[in-house]
């Protein structure tokens, strides 16, 4: 089945991934697809609407990104936000100026006149604003439909053309009713008739996978983490035991993780799961390895080998299963970027597997829909809304050596940390928190006696993306009984400090 599709023309700005989860959020399904779309493709694209995002430039820079005025004259609504404002307005013959300042953060907006795009929103509001240029006069034909009292066009549109301009950034959450004007413009202007939910598309997804994969063998490997659970578990609803998967257990997990997707994937659905157990492999292959990148390195390598010796067992299948999600191919249409971290990926497998097509049941898919999917399939919460784990797992957050007896230090430290963070409710506001054990030891004195154990770190951050991210502000007393468990519970740690480092300068991760 073809769903209403709406394209979101990507101009650069750093909330287009936002806009496109937020029309996605609304039940339309959308696309984020890059600026320089020629019209033949837009044509074929087929959308019910188009929307510009914001974008760095200014529309009078020399390398500033247009589009051609054909767009305009297709009958389809455009909305264009904050750079897609001002572009609309510039193809259309109205006037665009640098403002005397800039414009951050929240203001007080008003609609002057009733359209489509202010219905249920009240006369005025708080929206977020980023710009520096704005519209000061709109095209023939259009009206200003709002104001600040800096920004004299806020919103401007014509009804008869179906084509509207927002300055501010209604997909950011400080615009208090930012969220009601994109579905006014997406049910109002492009009459989308909300069938993009996550109950559809696994019904749609299992009869294709069915399909697709007839009688034949799929492949999976299985990290635990919310991509390979919810991608294997779409494939076992379609296909049941013509699905393999295999979980590769390097020893380097958090506290209870092999032991939860055994019985959730294996004893719970009943999946065809296999558990290499590594452990002793991966830890003597570690030993006496301090340098963060070999560490990395290594356990890669390593993964790579079990579990094409797992493969090898298996035989050949038709079907190996990527955990591919909808930002991963976006970004991939993108310029590469300097090597920070070496990632730790299941991308090196397809080396090793004998198949002959790779499945990516999640490649439409953003973050959270993926974990509606997961939800919509039975998994529980515990899998769903798990943080993101590298790859190196514990191993990366040993700073020096890996030995076992740090590693069950630093189990229990960041299992205490996790248990206090969903009992304080914060589990799904902060991105990802995790303990770190230093390779610093310190001196203390615990029961009248003087210790000299290790310094365990907490990192808590939250984020977007990943790209950048700031420390958690965890309340003082919540991080008090962390410290305190961590310093009485705990074998080999006197003491706890906390991680105030934004990215950048610092990564997530502490190697
Ligand atoms: P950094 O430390 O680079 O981490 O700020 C950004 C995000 O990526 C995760 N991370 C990894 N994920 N394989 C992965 O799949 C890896 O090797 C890896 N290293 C870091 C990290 O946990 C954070 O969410």
């Amino acid at each position: 089945m073809q769903h209403q599709r709406v394209l979101v023309l990507d101009f650069g700005g750093q909330y287009n991934q936002l806009i496109a989860r937020r029309v996605r959020d609304l039940k339309v399904y959308c696309d984020l697809k890059p600026c320089d779309m020629t019209m033949d493709e837009i044509r074929a694209y087929d959308p019910i609407g188009i929307i510009f995002t914001g974008g760095p430039s200014s529309v009078y820079d020399a390398q500033a990104p247009h589009i051609p005025q054909e767009v305009f004259s297709l009958g389809i609504p455009v909305l264009g936000i904050c750079y897609g404002c001002q572009l609309i307005a510039y193809e259309l013959g109205g006037r665009v100026e640098h403002a005397a300042t800039s414009e951050y953060g929240k203001r007080t907006f008003s609609f002057i006149a009733d359209s489509p795009l202010s219905e249920g929103v009240p006369k005025t509001s708080i929206c977020w604003m980023s710009h520096t240029d704005h519209v000061t006069a709109v095209p023939e034909g259009f009206s200003v439909l709002a104001a600040t009292e800096t920004c004299p066009v806020t919103v401007f549109g014509s009804e008869e053309r179906k084509i509207y301009g927002i300055q501010f950034h209604p997909e950011v959450v400080h615009s208090e009713y930012g969220n009601k004007m994109l579905e006014n413009f997406l049910y109002r202007v492009c009459g989308a008739a909300g069938d993009w939910t996550m109950q559809g598309y696994v019904k749609e997804q299992v009869a294709r996978i069915r399909e697709k994969v007839g009688d034949k063998k799929v492949l999976c490997a299985m990290s635990g983490g919310v991509d390979s659970a919810v991608a294997a578990t779409l494939i076992h609803r379609a296909v049941g035991d013509q699905l393999t998967c295999v979980f590769v257990d390097h020893g380097l997990h958090r506290k209870n993780e092999p032991e939860e997707v055994m019985s959730v994937f294996r004893d719970g659905l009943g999946m065809n799961l296999i558990k290499a157990d590594a452990a002793d492999l991966f830890l003597d292959k570690l030993a006496g390895v301090t340098d963060p990148e070999r560490k990395r390195k290594i356990i890669g390598a390593e993964f790579i080998n079990v579990f094409e010796k797992e493969a090898k067992k298996i035989g050949a299948v038709d079907f190996l299963v990527q955990g591919t999600i909808y930002p991963d191919v976006i970004e991939s249409g993108k310029g590469k970027s300097a090597v920070i971290k070496s990632h730790h990926n299941v991308g090196g497998l397809p080396d090793v597997v004998d198949f002959k097509e790779i499945i990516e049941p999640l490649r439409d898919l953003f973050k959270d829909e993926v974990r509606r999917v997961g939800t919509e399939l039975g998994l529980p919460d515990s899998v769903v809304w798990r943080q993101p784990c590298p790859g190196p797992a514990l191993a990366i957050r040993i700073m020096g050596e890996v030995t076992r007896e740090k590693l069950a230090t630093l189990r229990e430290a960041d299992f205490i940390f996790r248990d206090e963070i969903a009992k304080a409710g914060l589990d799904r506001q902060i991105w990802q928190y995790f303990a770190v054990i230093t390779n610093s030891k310190t001196v203390g004195v615990q029961g009248d006696f003087r210790t000299y154990e290790n310094v365990i770190a907490l990192r808590a951050v939250t984020s977007v993306d990943a790209m950048t991210a700031d420390w958690a502000r965890i309340p003082f007393e919540v991080l008090e009984t962390i410290s305190n468990r961590i310093t009485n519970e705990v074998p080999h740690a006197n003491r706890v400090v906390y991680d105030i480092t934004s990215k950048p300068p610092a990564t997530i991760e502490w190697e």
